[in-house]
């Protein structure tokens, strides 16, 4: 035992000393980066991926998707279908990254131009009501005039959610009758309110006449 004692020291530091030898593949030939190479004919020690490379997942196989142009020309369809959620998706990208300009309706009266940035277009006005979906898609995806691109901020399945509502917009500012259901009157009757809330209550909207009908009849029970 005490012989162990004396010996235990030694054995551990001959231990981490062999553990610390151990190279095997821990040291290898490396360049800085960014410093100069002989091995290759530009010098370069970066290098390029090999062409043709393409990242895990941005394969792009749908060059629709991500551009919305057939050819030379924007595509007037959704390469997804639109849903309730979309449409959502859609609205709320856009009250983020275009209504700071565009307005919350789409009619160009944002906040930006009002301080000196050049006014948007509304998209209300013929010419953009005609043009087709894809084309929403390509001003956001490659800017427009003055206006920069947003494909760093707003991915491609968002620009198309966002073009979806930009339609929704325009239908909502251009609507006729027949595009509502039965009975909805254009445009929609104002809530009466019971009680108009302070801001940090609610405001409680008043039963239609209909329904209050149906409420006395029901009270002297
Ligand atoms: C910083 C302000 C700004 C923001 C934010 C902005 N836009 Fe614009 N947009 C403009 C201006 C300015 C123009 C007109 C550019 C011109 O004519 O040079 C324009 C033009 C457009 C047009 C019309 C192009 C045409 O043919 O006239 C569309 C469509 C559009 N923007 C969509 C969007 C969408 C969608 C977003 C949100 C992702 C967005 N914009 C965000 C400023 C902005």
């Amino acid at each position: 035992m005490s012989n162990l004692r004396k010996i235990l020291p030694g054995l551990l530091a001959l231990i981490f000393v062999s553990a610390g030898c151990r190279i095997d593949m821990h040291v290898q030939p490396y360049y800085r980066p960014l410093s100069k190479s002989d091995f290759y004919a530009d010098s370069r020690s970066a290098r390029l991926p090999v062409e043709g490379t393409v990242a895990r997942g941005d394969l792009r196989e749908d060059a629709y998707s991500y551009t919305g142009k057939i050819g030379a020309n924007p595509g007037d369809y959704m390469p997804f279908p639109v849903t309730e959620q979309v449409l959502a998706r859609g609205h709320e990208r856009f009250n983020i990254y275009c209504t700071p300009c565009h307005g919350r309706v789409g009619d160009g009266q944002g906040f930006i131009p009002s301080r000196g940035f050049r006014r948007p277009p509304s998209y209300h006005i013929d010419r953009l009501r005609k043009v087709p979906i894809g084309y929403f898609f390509d001003v956001m995806t490659n800017g427009f005039g003055v206006m920069p691109d947003y494909s760093a901020q707003v991915p491609p399945r968002d620009r198309w959610a966002i073009a979806a509502y930009i339609r929704a917009l325009q239908l909502s500012q251009n609507a006729t009758a027949a595009d509502l259901p039965a009975g909805q009157k254009v445009p929609a009757e104002a809530p009466e309110y019971r009680d108009i809330g302070t801001g940090a209550t609610l405001p409680v909207v008043k039963p239609k006449a209909a329904e209050t009908a149906g409420e006395n009849k029901e009270e002297p029970k």
